[in-house]
């Protein structure tokens, strides 16, 4: 008797639960939809070099996979080659130029076509100095390396802190390649928007 009295008590309880959840489902997950009411889109433009370094004993670049394709081996960058960076950005294109940054994230060998050397982009360009300090940039891109000496375009998509919703455009040039090695140092000259 007692127990089933409990039984009864704690359906009776678990039923209010659930009806009292049901009806509180259509706002469960989700707040209202409202206008954003963005504020003024600005413009910022950022410029610094990106140092991308493959040789020597601390590189800041290190491919973590390829494709099992004839060639591959001796063509570290072949198609299918995937790196992961942190790359550090600077102000100045020289090596102990003052550092504001870090580029992180991956690249992948995106062409069949070698001759047409393209990297396809996923990384986080972030600044650990002055204005945009804990702020960055995300970059989702194909680079087509090989499209010089005109300068190659990446897009911005997104980005954190004072570049949170940020889009725009990144125009990349090389400034200076060891092709044995592949270390290169690289312009950018970023165009966010941003609010
Ligand atoms: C790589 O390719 C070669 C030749 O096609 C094959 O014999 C070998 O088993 C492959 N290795 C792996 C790990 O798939
Ligand atoms: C950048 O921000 C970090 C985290 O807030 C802080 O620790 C650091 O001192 C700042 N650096 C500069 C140079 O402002």
């Amino acid at each position: 008797m007692m127990k089933s009295g409990i039984i009864t008590l704690c359906l009776a309880l678990c039923l209010t639960v659930a009806v009292t959840a049901s009806s509180d489902s259509n706002n469960y997950y989700y707040g209202k939809t409202k206008p954003a009411n963005l504020k003024e889109e600005k413009v910022t433009r950022v410029c610094f070099f990106l140092h991308d370094i493959l040789s020597g004993q601390n590189p800041s670049a290190v491919r973590i996979a390829h494709a099992n394709l004839t060639g591959s081996e001796d063509s570290p960058v072949g198609f299918g080659s995937l790196f992961a960076i942190d790359d550090p950005l600077t102000v100045g294109p020289e090596k102990d130029s003052k550092e504001i940054g870090n580029g992180r994230g991956m690249y992948v060998s995106g062409s069949k076509n070698m001759d047409k050397f393209m990297i396809v982009m996923y990384v986080d360009l972030a600044f650990t100095t002055g204005k945009f300090n804990g702020s960055s940039i995300s970059v989702f891109s194909r680079n087509p390396v090989a499209e010089e000496p005109g300068g190659r375009e990446v897009s911005i998509v997104g980005g954190r802190g004072k570049f949170r919703m940020a889009r725009g455009f990144i125009k990349i040039k090389t400034h200076q390649i060891d092709m044995k090695t592949g270390d290169a140092v690289l312009r950018y000259d970023a165009t966010v928007y941003h609010y």
